[in-house]
C-alpha cells in the first residue's frame, strides 16, 4: 500500500505562500481538473489546490485520458485568477513545465526535458503532462478576451514501477528512473514553490500585454525541443521538419520540409 498522503505537513510547508491553507486532499476523485472547474465556477480563490491520490477519469491533452492509478502518482489542479489577456495564456503552461522541471530536479536530481508546449521527458519517455483549461470574459469593444481563471492540472508519474501495455514504450516514472521511491509530499511542495516563483517572475517580467522574452529564454534552454530537432506534427494535415525557436508569444515555430515556417499552435510535435 502507498503511504497515507500527509496533507498538514504540505499546508505546514507553504504556510507563507499564496497556496496557504487553500490546498484540498481527496483519496479519490474522477479529475482534480474537473473539481478544480467546478470550484471556480463556484468563486474559489486564486492559489487554490486540489490534489487526489488516484483519479478515476484523469483527462490529458487532446482527449486523452491520464493514467492516475492509486498512491503511485502526483495528479494536481491549481486555480489561478492572474489579470491576463487570453492571447497571454500560453506563458502559464510554459512556466508550468519549467516548475515542474525544476521541483523533479530539486527533489530528485534527475534532469527531465520539456517538449513544448509542456510534456515532460525523462530518455524521451513522458514522466509528466500539464493540462491548461480557461475560462474567459467576453472582450469589450476594443480591449481583448481576459482570463477570467486558469486550472492547471499537472501529473507526474512518481512512483510507477510499471504502466499499462500501450504506455510501456512511452512513459517512465522518477522511481524507474532513479531506482528509488520519492515522497508525494515532498515533490508537491517543491513544485507549488517553482510555480510560485515562476508566477512572480513572469508577474515581474511581463511588458504590456506581450510575453516576457526572459520566459522564451528560460524555456529555451531548459528544452532540447525548441530548435533543431528534427520533428513530425499532428497538426495542419501532419508536417515534418526542424523545429527552429520559439515566436514572440511562446508558439513554437518548425521550419517545414515543405519550404514553409510554421506556427505549431496546439502540440502533437514527435521526434522523427
Ligand atoms: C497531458 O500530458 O496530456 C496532460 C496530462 C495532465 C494530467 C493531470 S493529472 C491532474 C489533472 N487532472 C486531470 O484530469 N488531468 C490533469
Amino acid at each position: 500500500m502507498p503511504d497515507p498522503f500527509d496533507l498538514t505537513a504540505v499546508t505546514a510547508a507553504l504556510a507563507n505562500s499564496i497556496f496557504s491553507n487553500k490546498i484540498h486532499h481527496l483519496s479519490r476523485t474522477a479529475s482534480t481538473n474537473t473539481l478544480a472547474l467546478e470550484a471556480a465556477q463556484s468563486g474559489a480563490p486564486h492559489g487554490s489546490v486540489w490534489v487526489a491520490d488516484e483519479q478515476t477519469a484523469g483527462r490529458g491533452r487532446s482527449n486523452h485520458t491520464w493514467h492516475s492509478i492509486t498512491g503511485e502518482g502526483l495528479y494536481l489542479s491549481v486555480l489561478l485568477r492572474p489579470q491576463i489577456p487570453l492571447v497571454d495564456a500560453l506563458w502559464l503552461s510554459l512556466a508550468t513545465g519549467l516548475a515542474a522541471r525544476t521541483a523533479i530536479t530539486s527533489t530528485t536530481g534527475l534532469k527531465p526535458d520539456i517538449r513544448w508546449p509542456n510534456d515532460i521527458l525523462i530518455d524521451n519517455k513522458k514522466c509528466g503532462g500539464i493540462l491548461v483549461e480557461t475560462s474567459t470574459t467576453a472582450p469589450q469593444s476594443e480591449a481583448p478576451a481576459m482570463l477570467r481563471y486558469a486550472v492547471i492540472g499537472i501529473g507526474i508519474n512518481v512512483n510507477h514501477q510499471s504502466f499499462p501495455t500501450e504506455l510501456y514504450a512511452l512513459a517512465t516514472s522518477l522511481r524507474r528512473e532513479s531506482g528509488r521511491s520519492w515522497k508525494r509530499e515532498q515533490l508537491l511542495v517543491e513544485l507549488l514553490r517553482a510555480l510560485e516563483d515562476e508566477l512572480d517572475l513572469l508577474e515581474a517580467e511581463r511588458r504590456g500585454s506581450s510575453i516576457n522574452p526572459r520566459l522564451l529564454d528560460r524555456f529555451t534552454a531548459a528544452s532540447t525541443w525548441v530548435r533543431g530537432k528534427p520533428v513530425r506534427v499532428d497538426e495542419a494535415g501532419g508536417y515534418t521538419g526542424v523545429t527552429d525557436g520559439l515566436d514572440a508569444r511562446g508558439f513554437l515555430r518548425v521550419a517545414g520540409d515543405d519550404g514553409v515556417l510554421h506556427t505549431v499552435l496546439s502540440g502533437g510535435v514527435r521526434t522523427l
